[in-house]
């Protein structure tokens, strides 16, 4: 059997190195193929993970960059269908619901490769994100759906799909975690930066609903606010950087700093006070994790976060920003120390996701 696996952004590399790994240790005879679009492409956004996942170098780079979403999707499309038909894989496996992810997706259908999507089903019900219009379409062709939380499944029955393509596997985004545990939870990262573990409120946005008007900068007055009561540490992504192009005024206590590795990210997650997001990825982690997660958006898809874990819906709305510090210091004195109180995980959000789908493919 012959896999290719589509990799092309930072949340790709961290849902796919368990999959890859679960194969090649469950059916070592299977010949994996790894295909890197080049979707993000900055060290600190692509290589980075690569080294600290442990994820074989990818078999072919098809170096799309970055551009409208028309020329992202046309260019994956073009590079990949000569790939597909010189290498005719058994299976093409497409991980969350980025460029990369739909327009693998079709060329492989149209070529009569079957096609497997890694967390399948998720859905935002907001038709103004791209992602949610890349989940839909990539859900719509692909033949195997795996999905990592139970109302997936539903979302899947309610847009017709038959039932028999989705298995419920779990969350290789937390296999990856589950994987690094005993690397990443020694760190301390925020020393680095003269922070105490428990004290700071680490925040990642690069949503365009959020980062490509006015709404950055209502979220950048807010922080400067927040930062007189908890330190700030914002590992700015590049559309966010792209975006702010040094125009924002930071007080002392506002950190921007370059996107952190993956390692180090997860111990700024595991020892923060509480995390400000607009992130997928991010939501599920804290979770995991058991860290107060506030999401600067109207909706999510992912709402296994909210019901069973630590996660609050602000809204698309930084003014509701300055509210952080009071609403966790409520929950503290609720229940104790955060770092104490860690809730059960999801279903299946228990470090085997990735074996559950290699066993799968064995059989
Ligand atoms: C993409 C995904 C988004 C995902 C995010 C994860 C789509 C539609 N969006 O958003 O769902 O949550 O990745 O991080 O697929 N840039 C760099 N260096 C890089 C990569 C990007 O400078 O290595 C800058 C460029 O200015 C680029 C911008 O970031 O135009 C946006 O990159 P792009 O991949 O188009 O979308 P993201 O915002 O990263
Ligand atoms: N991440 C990272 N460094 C950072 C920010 C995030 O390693 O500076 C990791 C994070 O731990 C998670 C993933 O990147 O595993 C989430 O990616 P992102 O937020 O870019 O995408 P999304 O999940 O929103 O699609």
């Amino acid at each position: 059997m012959r896999i290719l696996h589509i990799l092309g952004t930072r949340p790709n590399f961290v849902k796919m190195a368990p999959l890859i790994a679960a194969v090649s240790r469950r059916s070592p005879e299977t010949d994996q193929l790894i295909v890197h679009t080049g979707q993000h492409y900055d060290r600190m956004m692509s290589e980075i993970f690569f080294d600290q996942l442990g994820v074989p170098a990818p078999d072919f780079m098809l170096e799309v960059g970055s551009g409208s979403h028309a020329q992202q999707t046309a260019r994956v499309m073009e590079r990949l269908e000569p790939l597909l038909v010189d290498n005719r894989p058994d299976l093409v496996v497409v991980p969350g619901d980025v460029n990369s992810t739909v327009a693998a997706a079709l060329t492989a259908v149209k070529l009569g490769i079957p096609v497997a999507h890694l967390e399948a089903g998720l859905r935002s019900h907001d038709r103004t994100m791209p992602e949610e219009i890349n989940r839909i379409i990539t859900d719509q062709i692909a033949d195997t759906l795996w999905v990592h939380s139970e109302e997936a499944l539903r979302n899947l029955e309610l847009e017709g799909i038959p039932k028999e393509r989705a298995s419920f596997v779990g969350n290789t985004m937390i296999d990856s975690l589950v994987a690094l545990q005993e690397r990443f939870r020694p760190l301390e990262s925020c020393r680095q930066f003269s922070l105490e573990p428990g004290s700071y409120l680490l925040v990642t946005l690069h949503r365009p609903a959020l980062v490509d008007g006015p709404l950055l900068f209502e979220a950048i007055a807010a922080l400067n606010e927040v930062s007189t009561l908890m330190p700030v540490l914002f590992p700015v992504h590049p559309r966010t950087r792209a975006r702010l192009a040094g125009n924002a005024e930071l007080a002392d206590n506002l950190h921007l700093v370059d996107p952190a590795g993956y390692l180090e990210f997860l111990s700024l997650e595991a020892d923060a006070g509480a995390v400000l997001t607009d992130s997928g990825g991010i939501q599920e982690e804290t979770t995991y994790l058991g860290i107060p997660c506030f999401t600067l958006r109207d909706n999510t898809e992912r709402p296994v976060t909210i019901e069973l874990g630590t996660n609050v819906l602000l809204g698309l709305d930084p003014a509701r920003i300055s509210e952080i510090p009071e609403i966790i210091a409520g929950q503290e004195k609720a229940s104790g120390p955060v770092q104490d109180t860690a809730p059960e995980p999801p279903p299946l959000w228990d470090g085997h996701a990735a074996d559950r789908i290699a066993d799968q493919l064995a059989s």
